[in-house]
């Protein structure tokens, strides 16, 4: 086959090589009839090429042809690396292509529902180009869902889904170098795994049954099956009406459950040790991806300790005091509240990223372990972001008298779950574990400020295609 090179790898080295790239034709200027300039892109990066009519090289015809292509469409250039004298502007790469071949692999239509260089604008250049009477139209959220495959295309959104992909990996490559073991549950599952109205019901050949809103129970039986320590990337299901900016009904679900010695601490050790090396990863790794999204969406970078900050419900709940707040001590936070507290720690300790823990067994799911010493908390926790929640999780119940209590307790049907807590019957060992919220922590790590931004294809209430 032929040699190709990628677009983001055209340097000054490549001076006076010959080079042949494939790409998308992002914009196209004629100078007269006898210069095009095609700016060239491919995954995220941009080059300039240019095709000048030159005796036995490029013909007029070529030129001509240049400029008639449609923008967004397929093409291979065969051209000469170089080095102009004056730095093109907008582009990633700082070298030229001077074209002597051009093919249209692809053509797209010529009318396209959202102009790539648009919708790839910060809200301070749009406002700008407004501001100097440019012909401009903001690309609002719902059109670029409508079109994703080209709102993908944005530098911005080629980092997300690269970060994204590398926030999986990490939580892979840490949880297996710790001795767990990756598992996949079951999504159509008979009863509801985490309580509550929100689950979508279907019919089951017959039986009722529902998409998985976690993969708690099965998890927990692995462990129940002496698997020790294991971990799930999968998705979740939750038919919840939430129209709020974190908010999914489909999303995906990193999920960890481990055998306990002593303490559900040793839960939290695990996840600490996790989340500093994925964001020392990231900021290492990524740098690339990361500017790219911080020239679209600028944020500063996510401030976290070495040791990640552990407070209880009541140490929040007596900041949030101290600075004129009052909630309920044995109540939930909500979002704004949640907000208020990340403020508060913040100033107080430095950090972004901390663990809130002994949370009311009230505000609890039902299979998590009361704290020993006071049954009014319990054995679990939150972990959050910018004032935001990317975790929950606690030590589980593993007694199957005191499970079923519980679980009828918070109205749940017991028979719907009853190989769940059969499973106990059999000798289960204490443990716990935790779910994190893959494109919340994308979303929170970049400062986002809508899920929709770091899930693909998002499904939410209105939502179900593309
Ligand atoms: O807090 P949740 O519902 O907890 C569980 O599912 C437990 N089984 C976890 C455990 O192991 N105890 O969900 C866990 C995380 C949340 O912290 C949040 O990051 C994310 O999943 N999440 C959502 N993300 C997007 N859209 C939604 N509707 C979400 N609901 C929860």
């Amino acid at each position: 086959g032929r040699k190709w090179t990628e677009v983001g790898l055209l340097n000054e080295e490549l001076k006076d090589k010959e080079v042949l790239i494939r790409g998308r034709v992002q914009t196209i200027r004629a100078v007269g009839k006898k210069i095009a300039f095609l700016v060239l892109r491919e995954k995220g990066c941009t080059v300039q090429c240019v095709a000048t009519v030159a005796p036995e090289l490029v013909s007029g015809q070529m030129v001509k042809f240049a400029t008639s292509l449609s923008r967004e469409s397929h093409v291979d250039i065969q051209g000469v690396v170089s080095v102009p004298n004056v730095p093109v502007k907008g582009t990633s790469q700082q070298v030229e292509i001077q074209v002597r071949k051009l093919f249209c692999i692809s053509k797209a239509v010529p009318n396209l529902p959202i102009n790539i260089e648009d919708a790839a604008r910060s809200e301070s250049e749009i406002e700008k180009a407004l501001q100097a009477g440019e012909q401009l139209v903001r690309v609002n959220q719902d059109t670029r869902l409508n079109y994703r495959v080209l709102d993908m295309r944005t530098p911005a959104n080629q980092g997300i889904f690269r970060i994204q992909c590398q926030v999986e990996n990490i939580f892979r490559q840490f949880l297996l170098s710790e001795g767990f073991v990756g598992i996949h549950t079951p999504k159509l599952i008979a009863g509801s795994s985490e309580g509550g109205s929100a689950v979508f019901k279907l019919d089951y050949k017959g039986q009722p049954a529902c998409l998985a809103q976690s993969p708690q129970l099965h998890k927990q039986m692995a462990i129940c099956g002496d698997f020790g320590r294991v971990f799930e990337i999968g998705p979740v299901f939750r038919a919840e009406d939430s129209y709020t900016h974190r908010h999914l009904c489909e999303f995906t679900g990193l999920d960890v459950e481990m055998e306990i010695k002593e303490h559900y601490f040793e839960v939290l050790d695990i996840l600490d040790r996790l989340f500093v090396a994925m964001f020392d990863n990231l900021n290492e790794k990524c740098q690339k991806e990361l500017e790219a999204i911080q020239k679209q969406y600028p944020f500063e970078p996510l401030k976290y300790l070495r040791k990640t900050l552990r407070l209880t419900f009541q140490e929040g709940v007596q900041m949030l005091k101290e600075a004129g707040i009052e909630v309920d001590p044995l109540g939930d936070l909500n979002t704004e509240t949640e907000r208020k507290l990340g403020q508060l720690v913040l100033e107080k300790y430095g950090t972004e990223f901390y663990i809130l823990h002994r949370y009311p067994l009230a505000v609890r799911p039902f299979y998590t372990m009361p704290c020993y010493d006071d049954l009014a908390y319990s054995n679990s926790f939150d972990v959050f972001i910018r004032g935001e929640e990317i975790i929950s999780g606690a030590q589980r119940i593993h007694v199957p008298e005191f499970l079923a209590t519980r679980a009828e307790a918070c109205g749940i049907d017991v028979k719907t779950i009853s190989t769940y807590i059969d499973s106990f019957r059999y000798g289960a060992p204490p443990h716990g574990g935790f779910g994190v919220g893959l494109e919340r922590v994308v979303m929170l790590f970049c400062a986002l400020n809508n899920i929709r931004k770091t899930s693909l294809f998002p499904r939410d209430p209105l939502r179900i295609a593309p």
